[in-house]
């Protein structure tokens, strides 16, 4: 029997420390402000825009959502972000991924000014994160790495398999993880004997997106599992992880909901303080 790591319940510890760091910086007048950029009808999408902006409002930043139609052209988005660059009310910009095909997401992402990229997704935050220079930092994997730390699990010396090499989790994951002194070894659609190297990990992390990918059978007894995954399967929300063949085995496990969700949307609330506080 795993311990079940409860993120919707850490996420509302974090999300109550930020509350007191916007009541502080009410203090001296500033407001943090989060601007968010919803293009198109793609359902995840709207469900998790709606739950960042119904979060930033609760713990008191200013939020604003822009939903703009899927054929919204990529000047007209560029334009709209050089907008928000420059408005001072926002101190984060996020732009929901993925765009629509005629929109080029690297363009978009270089738009967003560094300082408010507040998922870290800029290629300046993302080499500065390689390097362990200060910079803005993706949501997922920070508040994975909060996870570690609230639950006490040690990263130093130990073998972390992060499935998924994404922008988004995979990558930042790893550079993450090195920076905490783990060993990493990154998986992939490509990867040859997966369950080999994933038996051979103390911490796994599943990111790939393919419903209960990692079974019960390639995870060593006592192993840490962690999951990225949100996926729709006969209508309901699961993981990445087959959670019944897999809590058995492991000593730590993250559920599918309330697990690391609600923990990139409390990231999101504090990397908007901390971009709000840089300003200041
Ligand atoms: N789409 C899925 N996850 C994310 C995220 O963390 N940030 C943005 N902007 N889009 C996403």
């Amino acid at each position: 029997m795993a311990i079940l790591i409860d993120g919707k319940a850490w996420a509302a510890h974090d999300r109550a420390q930020t509350a007191v760091a916007v009541a502080k910086l009410a203090d001296s007048g500033i407001k943090p402000g989060l601007a968010v950029v919803l293009i198109g009808e793609h359902p995840a999408s709207m469900s998790y825009v709606r739950g960042k902006d119904k979060a930033a409002s609760e713990v008191g930043i200013y939020s604003e959502v822009t939903h703009l139609p899927s054929s919204m052209t990529e000047a007209g988005l560029l334009h709209l972000i050089r907008e928000l660059n420059h408005d001072e009310r926002f101190h984060g910009i996020l732009v929901q991924l993925p765009l629509p095909a005629h929109i080029n997401e690297q363009t978009v992402i270089e738009a967003i000014a560094p300082r408010k990229d507040v998922d870290g997704f800029h290629p300046f935050n993302v080499g500065a994160l390689a390097l362990g220079l200060p910079g803005m930092v993706p949501c997922t994997p920070l508040g994975i790495m909060r996870l570690f730390e609230y639950e006490n699990i040690p990263l130093e010396g130990r073998h972390a398999v992060v499935i998924g090499r994404s922008h988004i989790v995979g990558k930042p994951m790893v550079q993450l993880l090195l920076a905490a002194n783990a060993t990493v070894t990154v998986c992939h659609s490509r990867t040859k004997d997966l369950a080999g190297l994933t038996r051979q990990a103390d911490i796994i992390i599943a990111a790939i997106g393919k419903p209960r990918f990692v079974t019960g059978d390639m995870v060593k007894p006592g192993a840490v599992v962690i999951d990225v995954g949100i996926n729709r399967s006969e209508g309901k929300i699961c993981g990445d992880v087959d959670f019944a063949s897999v809590e058995p085995v492991a000593s730590h496990i993250t559920p599918v909901p309330r697990g690391v969700g609600p923990m990139t949307i409390a990231t999101l609330l504090n990397n908007t303080v901390k971009a709000a506080s840089l300003r200041a």
